[in-house]
């Protein structure tokens, strides 16, 4: 009888330790978003609506690269499906760190499959209708990438002057330097001015 007491009384401290565990860590995770809340509260809103707009472009970007990479065409389209794959995988990181930021503010990532386009800030990549123009797909990704990095210097604009959040701003400008380097890469595979 002393034996089972004692081993109840181990096995209830062992419960109220796990307990006590769990209840530190809840407290603590309430404690980061709180002060993330605090110092984001007044424009948050604003802000996820602004993310939510780059999450669009970056998913449209993800499907019109993807398409372009697989109908190419022609001697070199082998050169140019590599770096639109390349370049949708990005945006395809670019989309989920955007849906990672929205999140940490409070805020939802779009979820809704018709408002994809219409949220947009670049809504479409102009591809030709022949798959073999590559000097033309190459265009149209060269002015996909020149809208996003536009996009992305008017985030970096407001987050400056307006929403100040160090936190996203580290963000937008990672995503801004990779836009960068998709506009170059594509430019040095259309190999002329444009
Ligand atoms: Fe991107
Ligand atoms: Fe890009």
């Amino acid at each position: 009888m002393l034996l089972l007491n004692f081993s109840l009384k181990l096995k209830e401290k062992f419960f109220i330790i796990i307990l006590l565990f769990l209840y530190i860590k809840i407290l603590y995770v309430q404690k980061m978003g709180k002060k993330t809340r605090e110092l984001v509260k007044d424009f948050a809103d604003e802000l996820v609506k602004i993310l939510n707009k780059a999450y669009a472009d970056e998913l449209i970007a993800v499907f019109y690269y993807k398409h372009a990479a697989k109908m190419a065409k022609g001697l070199n389209a082998p050169n140019v499906a590599s770096a639109l794959e390349k370049a949708a995988k990005d945006e395809e990181e670019h989309a989920d760190e955007l849906a990672e930021r929205i999140i940490q503010l409070g805020g939802e990532p779009l979820g809704d499959f018709g408002k994809i386009v219409p949220e947009a800030n670049c809504p479409k990549v102009e591809l030709p209708g022949d798959w073999s123009d590559l000097k033309g797909i190459l265009r149209a990704a060269i002015d996909a990438e020149r809208c996003a990095i536009d996009v992305y210097n008017k985030i970096i604009e407001w987050l400056r002057n307006v929403g100040r959040d160090p936190v996203t701003l580290h963000v937008i400008r990672h995503i801004m330097q990779e836009e960068m380097e998709h506009e170059e890469m594509f430019e040095t595979i259309l190999g002329e001015e444009y």
